[in-house]
């Protein structure tokens, strides 16, 4: 029988630029999303079209999106915000966005200066756009094991969000514990609560490791079924409005543990951790994945 797929979003070019406090060159952009989309990786979170007053460090977006090689077969979503970054996304030729919100009312009016509600209203006209326009439409929900501003999120609250977004026409949710607080039983539940509402085959895992609980906290969620997981090589990332919000989980670390785990992932590891690597220097520092560490001293 053939090995279970697991797709790794990989979001280090959006998630993980837009937290470095240095502006990276709009080539070396271009040139992580290249060697990525060499490694074998089917998603690549390509960057944002916020606005530029919000995350300075994506100002360029159109030219990073235009600059890239497309690969046939790989999917570069863009996060939007609103309608006007879907003009902007669609502009730059965007087949996939993703649109995000939160489950704490608290984080979304730091992130984006609106309520949940409010930001739901927002994406109603993009959604609509979208399907029209025959653009793929991806949904986040931050926040869903814990909120910088209000503490304790409650589980009702994600499935709440998460169902109103794959209500909306999202075809995929990810959940993300936006700082990294969640533990494996805390995780498993929450997307328990929420697979109880949506497929699960339109469910996906955004951990970040804040507290290095990542990699447990995922192991749990593919038990569930969970078969996409978002990841940032060398562990790049983090959210500006989201005090304390370490890196992403490393996206090395995790094709580490799918191909242990017996999964599939289409994904060429040394070239995926060298690139990791080479990204790591550019940012003037170590990678952040054990694994890249442990295969370059081996
Ligand atoms: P606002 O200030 O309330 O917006 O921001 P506004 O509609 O009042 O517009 C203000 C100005 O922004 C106007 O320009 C607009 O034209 C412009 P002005 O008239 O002042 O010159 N503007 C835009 N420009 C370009 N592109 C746009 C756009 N929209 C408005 N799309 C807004 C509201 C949502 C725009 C802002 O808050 C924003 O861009 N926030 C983005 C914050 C962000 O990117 N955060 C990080 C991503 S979320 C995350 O990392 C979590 C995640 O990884 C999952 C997890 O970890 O949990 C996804
Ligand atoms: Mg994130």
């Amino acid at each position: 029988m053939p090995a279970d797929f697991v797709r790794i979003v990989e979001v280090a070019p959006r998630d993980g630029l837009q937290n470095e406090k240095a502006i990276v060159p709009t080539a070396a952009k271009i040139e992580l999303i290249d060697r990525l989309t060499q490694t074998g990786l089917r998603s690549i979170e390509a960057t944002s079209f916020v606005s530029p007053k919000w995350i300075p460090q994506l100002a360029d977006a159109a030219e990073v999106f235009a600059g890239i090689t497309k690969k046939p077969g790989v999917s570069y979503p863009v996060l939007v915000p609103n309608e006007q970054g879907y003009e902007r996304a669609l502009a730059a030729g965007a087949q996939e966005i993703a649109v995000f919100t939160a489950a704490s009312e608290a984080f979304n009016r730091k992130n984006i200066n609106a309520g949940i509600d409010e930001s739901i209203e927002r994406f109603k006209p993009v959604l609509r756009r979208a399907q029209h326009d025959g653009v793929k439409v991806r949904g986040y929900v931050s926040t869903v094991l814990g909120c910088p501003y209000q503490g304790h999120v409650p589980v009702a609250d994600v499935v709440h969000v998460a169902m109103r977004l794959h209500e909306l026409g999202c075809y995929e949710i990810s959940l993300g514990d936006t700082i990294g607080v969640g533990t494996p039983r805390k995780a498993r539940e929450m997307l328990r609560a929420v697979a109880g509402a949506i497929p699960i085959g339109a469910v996906a895992v955004h951990f970040h490791d804040t507290y290095g609980q990542a990699l447990a906290n995922i192991a749990a969620c593919l038990e569930e079924g969970v078969r996409v997981v978002d990841a940032a090589v060398s562990g790049t990332g983090g959210c500006p409005y989201a005090k304390g919000a370490s890196g992403n989980v490393a996206s090395e670390d995790v094709a580490y543990l799918l191909h242990g785990m017996g999964f599939d992932t289409g994904i060429d590891l040394p070239a995926l951790a060298a690139t990791g690597r080479w990204l790591a220097n550019l940012l003037g520092r170590e990678t952040g994945s054990k694994v890249a560490k442990a295969l370059a001293a081996a």
